[in-house]
């Protein structure tokens, strides 16, 4: 087997992946017939051809978008089972998946329906090997009572679903949303026993990474490639061994780098940053895990020790016990 069939066959821990960012366009537009939404999009090749992104913004308008026609139970479960089908088939075999409740909650659909319908098709997962972690993200474009009303409705799911739903973590439009807005309802998250990450240093600056370490007390960074800008930002992570999510296309597509050869990865890697590897929004930027280790592993010319390295960084900084992990493997 080639080097690129050993890392498709390998197994594989994901651990940055909203589960809104998996529908594809067939099953938008399949959702929309099926609710009766109306799209503004005449077909499914109109809506792909929208997809050419400009920066997190641009991409973060037709994502809403797309995620309108989610309603029913059945619709979460269809997408998330969409996304079980993909990863099974990436190898990978432990998930930790972000959902947006706000998103669904904003249009009137229940918090519970949401977590019910992703919850079933996890289970099923499951049962097919795929292991799973479920974490609620706050949209930090919205208001700091708003993600703490979100938090309040959604403490008997923390405990219902204590299995699945193991964390909170932050997410949307970055810029001029600072990890500071939610300092509160994070310092609510800890004090139950919750995990926590945010995403940080994607589109803003290394003191955004700053506060969500300090403020937040994130177990995790999402994303986090603009912490090189910051060679002490660098050295703690490294010391630290917090963990970056790093989501290599989505970068490309949403123009934090023009080429992917431009990818600090390899030199995070190098600094000794526990970097991962994950898909983001695997519908919208152009493949899954798999096609995101290839594209990185050609673009930076990674040798094996710096891929194996990258895979078992991602089970290391996943969110399953040392037994649980082992189990895993
Ligand atoms: N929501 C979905 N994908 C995102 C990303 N890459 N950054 C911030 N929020 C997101
Ligand atoms: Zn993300």
């Amino acid at each position: 087997p080639t080097f690129f069939d050993k890392i498709a066959g390998a197994p594989k821990a994901e651990l940055h992946i909203h589960i809104e960012g998996s529908l594809e366009p067939e099953l938008i537009f399949k959702l929309a017939q099926r609710n009766g939404v109306r799209l503004p999009y005449e077909s499914i090749e109109a809506l792909r051809a929208a997809y050419a992104f400009t920066d997190l913004q641009s991409f973060l308008d037709i994502y809403y978008a797309g995620a309108s026609v989610l309603l029913h139970e059945q619709d979460f479960y269809d997408m998330t089972m969409a996304y079980v089908e993909r990863a099974l088939a990436d190898n990978v075999v432990h998930t930790e998946i972000f959902f947006d409740p706000q998103t669904h909650t904003e249009r009137g659909v229940a918090i519970e329906t949401v977590v019910a319908g992703i919850e079933r098709a996890l289970a099923d997962g499951e049962k097919r090997g795929l292991s799973s972690k479920l974490i609620l993200c706050f949209l930090r474009h919205l208001s700091e009572e708003s993600a703490l009303a979100t938090f309040e409705a959604a403490l008997p799911l923390f405990d219902q679903y204590a299995h699945r739903l193991v964390g909170v973590g932050l997410d949307s439009s970055e810029q001029g949303n600072p990890p500071s807005k939610f300092a509160r309802v994070f310092a609510k998250a800890r004090e139950r026993g919750l995990k926590l990450v945010a995403h940080a240093g994607e589109e803003g600056p290394p003191a955004y990474v700053e506060q969500a370490l300090d403020l937040l007390k994130v177990d995790r960074i999402d994303h986090g490639v603009r912490s090189i800008e910051s060679p002490t930002l660098v050295k703690r992570l490294a010391d630290t061994r917090i963990a970056l999510t790093v989501c290599p296309l989505s970068n490309l597509k949403l123009c934090v780098f023009d080429d992917l050869k431009q990818h600090t990865l390899k030199s995070l890697l190098a600094q000794g940053v526990a970097v991962t590897i994950n898909s983001d929004d695997p519908a919208y930027f152009g493949g899954y895990v798999n096609t995101n280790y290839l594209a990185t592993v050609e673009a930076l010319g990674l040798a094996d020790a710096e891929v194996y390295t990258i895979i078992r960084n991602g089970f290391e900084a996943s969110f399953v016990t040392p037994a649980a992990r082992d189990a895993l493997l």
